[in-house]
C-alpha cells in the first residue's frame, strides 16, 4: 500500500526528561498498519519554517494509537514540543522496512545509543507480547545520566536493562558497545548462537556493533539514523553503500564484491549489519 497522509489526534505530549517528550497520537488506520522499527514523516509547521516533514521513529503500537519519543534538537522538534493534547497533527507513514525477529531465537540483545533507543522500544514491546522469547536484555548508552534516565518512563519492562554513561554519571563507564562486548564475552558460544541482536544509535555506534556482531557470526539488525529530506524514496538523499547478502531481500542481481546504494527510508531503516558498507571499509 502507498504512503498515506494520516490525521491524528494528540492524546498526550509528555515531557519526561530534560528536552524528552513523548508523544501518542490517535490514528487507528496507522496503527494496524505500523511494525516495530518503522518511522513516521511528521509535519512539524504550517508555514515554510521548518518546510520539510522530520522522521521520528515509532516508540509503541496501540490498537488505535502509535507512539513517538523524541528529543528536541532544532527548530522542529522545539515547535513539537509546544502541541498540546486534542491538537490535529499529519505525518505520512509508516514507512519502512522494520526489524525482523528471527524464528530461532531464544535470546534478544537490544542495543541503543541515546535516541536511538526509540524504535527498540517498540520492539521490545512487540517481544514481549509475542511472549516466544524468554531472554530481552536491553543496553543502553548516552553521554550522561540524564540521557539514559528515559527509560525510566517505559518501565516495567520485562526485559534486563543494562545502562552505561560517557561521564560514568550511572551505569558502566564507556561506551554502550564496550558494556555489550563485556557481556557477550561472558555468554557461552551455543547460547550466543541462539541470539538475535538489534541495535540503533549514531553511526559510529552502528558500525562498531556491526563488527561486534560479525566477529561473533551472530545476526544483527541495524536501525540507521540518516538525514532524511523526502522520507518517500524520491529524492535520493538517505542512501548508504550496501552489499548484497545471502537472504538479505534484496531483488537487485549483483556480482559478488559489488555494491549498491540503497535507501535508508526506502529500503531501511533496518538493515542487516552485513549489508552495510561503511566509509573506508
Ligand atoms: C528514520 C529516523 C528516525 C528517527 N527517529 C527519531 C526519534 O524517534 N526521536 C527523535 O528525537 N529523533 C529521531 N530522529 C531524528 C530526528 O528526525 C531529528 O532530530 C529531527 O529531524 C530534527 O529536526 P529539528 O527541526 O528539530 O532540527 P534541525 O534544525 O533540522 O537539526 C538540528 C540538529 O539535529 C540534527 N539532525 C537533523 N536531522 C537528523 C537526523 N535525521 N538524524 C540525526 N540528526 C539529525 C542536525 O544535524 C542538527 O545538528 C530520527 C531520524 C531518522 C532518519
Ligand atoms: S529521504 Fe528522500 S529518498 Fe530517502
Amino acid at each position: 500500500m502507498p504512503p498515506r497522509i494520516h490525521y491524528a489526534k494528540i492524546k498526550y505530549n509528555r515531557n519526561i526528561g530534560p528536552g524528552f517528550f513523548r508523544m501518542l497520537l490517535a490514528c487507528p488506520d496507522a496503527a494496524r498498519e505500523a511494525r516495530p522499527g518503522q518511522f513516521i514523516m511528521l509535519q512539524v509547521s504550517d508555514s515554510t519554517d521548518p518546510l520539510l516533514r522530520r522522521p521520528f521513529s515509532l516508540c509503541g503500537i496501540g490498537n488505535d494509537t502509535i507512539e513517538i519519543l523524541f528529543r528536541i534538537a532544532g527548530r522542529g522538534t522545539s515547535l513539537m514540543a509546544s502541541w498540546r493534547p486534542e491538537q490535529i497533527v499529519n505525518f505520512i507513514g509508516p514507512l519502512g522496512r522494520g526489524f525482523e525477529i528471527p524464528e530461532t531465537a531464544q535470546a534478544v540483545y537490544i542495543i541503543a545509543g541515546g535516541i536511538g533507543i526509540a524504535p527498540l522500544l517498540a520492539l521490545t514491546q512487540s517481544i514481549e507480547q509475542n511472549k516466544t522469547i524468554p531472554d530481552t536484555c536491553i543496553f543502553f548508552g548516552g553521554k550522561t545520566a540524564e540521557d539514559v534516565a528515559v527509560i525510566e518512563d517505559f518501565k516495567p519492562l520485562s526485559a534486563t536493562v543494562f545502562t552505561a554513561t560517557e561521564n560514568g554519571s550511572q551505569g558502566f563507564h564507556g561506551l554502550v558497545t564496550d558494556l555489550f562486548l563485556n557481556h557477550l564475552q561472558h555468554q557461552r558460544a551455543a547460547d550466543i548462537d541462539r541470539t538475535g541482536v538489534f541495535g540503533c544509535g549514531p553511526q559510529s555506534m552502528a558500525r562498531v556493533l556491526g563488527a561486534i556482531a560479525g566477529k561473533h557470526s551472530i545476526t544483527c539488525q541495524l536501525s540507521l539514523e540518516s538525514m532524511m529530506a523526502c522520507g518517500v524514496g524520491s529524492c535520493l538523499g538517505c542512501v548508504v553503500k550496501t552489499q548484497t547478502i545471502q537472504g538479505s531481500g534484496c531483488q537487485q542481481p549483483s556480482e559478488p564484491g559489488s555494491f549498491q546504494y540503497r535507501r535508508v527510508c526506502a529500503e531501511g531503516p533496518v538493515f542487516d549489519s552485513r549489508e552495510l558498507v561503511w566509509e573506508g571499509e
